[in-house]
C-alpha cells in the first residue's frame, strides 16, 4: 500500500514533510537502537559533548519518521542507562532536557502521526521537568495504535530483571501467582516491556560491539547490527540499509 502522509511538520524551519508510506516483506516489528557517539561527533568538530546530544536529537526525529515510513511497529530508543548517571552532572543535566524539548516541539506531530510514546525505565528517579514532559505525552498518546516508541530512560537491564523477580516474588507470596505459573512468559509480563514483541532487529552505532546493559532478556534472539557510524551521522539510508541487512538474515531460533 503507498500512502502520502504529513510527518513532523517541523516548526523550526516551518517546512512541512511528505513522507511516501512503504510496506515491505519482512520488515523487523521491533527495532531497538543503541544510540553511540554523539560525544565523539562533537569532540571531532572541537565541540562540547553536549553538542553531540543536541545533534543526536535532531537524528532521533529523522529515524522516529523513518520507522513510520517502513511501518515499524516498535521502535526501542536507548537515551539513558543506569551508569549514565556516573557521568559530570551538566552532562546528565542536558541529556535529561532533551525529551521535553523533543516532546515541546514534536507532540502534535507524534499524536498526528498515530505514534505511541512509551517510557522503559525507573521513571521515578527522573527530574521533575523530565518526568512530567514524558508522563504527558504517554498520556496524550496512550489511544494511538501506529508505532509505538519506547524511550528508554534511566534502563538498565539487570535493575529490570531484579526488579521484576522481585515483583514476581512478592505475588508468590502473596498467593496471586503459584511457583507451577512461572515460565518464560509469565516473567516478561514483570519487565519494562512487558506485552511487547522482542526486538526483532538491534542496531548499534558508534563503532562498539557490546550491549551495555540494554535489554539482556529481551535480545536472547535478536539480530545485531553495528555500525560505526556515530549517531548523530545515522541517517535515515542507514536505517533503511540496517532493515535491508536484516531481511536477508535467516532466523533459525536455535533450530535448523
Ligand atoms: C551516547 O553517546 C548517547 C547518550 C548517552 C545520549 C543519547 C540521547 C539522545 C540522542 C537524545 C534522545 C532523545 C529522545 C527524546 C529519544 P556518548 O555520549 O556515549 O558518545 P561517545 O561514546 O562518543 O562518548
Amino acid at each position: 500500500m503507498l500512502m502520502k502522509i504529513p510527518f513532523f511538520n517541523n516548526k523550526k524551519s516551518k517546512e512541512s514533510l511528505h513522507y511516501t508510506q512503504d510496506t515491505q516483506d519482512n520488515t523487523p516489528d521491533h527495532v531497538a537502537i543503541i544510540m553511540d557517539g554523539n560525544g565523539r561527533w562533537a569532540s571531532k568538530r572541537g565541540m562540547p559533548r553536549v553538542a553531540g546530544h543536541k545533534e543526536g536529537l535532531s537524528a532521533v526525529v529523522k529515524i522516529v519518521k523513518a520507522a513510520v515510513k517502513c511501518q515499524v511497529k516498535i521502535l526501542t530508543m536507548y537515551t539513558f542507562s543506569t551508569e549514565n548517571w556516573k557521568r559530570p552532572k551538566p552532562e546528565i543535566d542536558f541529556i535529561m532536557k532533551l525529551p521535553k524539548e523533543f516532546l515541546d516541539i514534536y507532540l502534535p506531530d507524534i499524536i498526528a502521526n498515530n505514534v505511541r510514546i512509551e517510557v522503559i525505565g525507573n521513571m521515578k528517579e527522573l527530574p521533575a521537568y523530565t518526568r512530567e514532559a514524558v508522563q504527558y505525552a504517554i498520556d496524550s498518546t496512550r489511544d494511538n495504535d501506529g508505532l509505538q516508541l519506547n524511550i528508554a530512560l534511566n534502563y538498565g537491564s539487570r535493575h529490570e530483571i531484579l526488579h521484576a523477580m522481585k515483583e514476581m516474588l512478592a505475588d508468590i507470596n502473596n498467593a496471586k501467582l503459584s511457583l507451577d505459573q512461572v515460565d518464560e512468559q509469565q516473567f516478561s509480563r514483570y519487565l519494562y516491556t512487558a506485552g511487547m514483541t522482542n526486538p526483532d532487529l538491534l542496531i548499534r552505532t558508534g563503532g562498539e560491539k557490546r550491549l551495555s546493559n540494554f535489554l539482556l532478556w529481551q535480545l536472547a534472539y535478536t539480530e545485531f547490527c553495528f555500525t560505526d557510524v556515530l549517531w548523530p551521522d545515522f541517517s535515515e539510508n542507514e536505517f533503511m540499509d540496517a532493515l535491508e541487512e536484516y531481511r536477508q538474515r535467516k532466523r533459525r531460533y536455535g533450530g535448523i
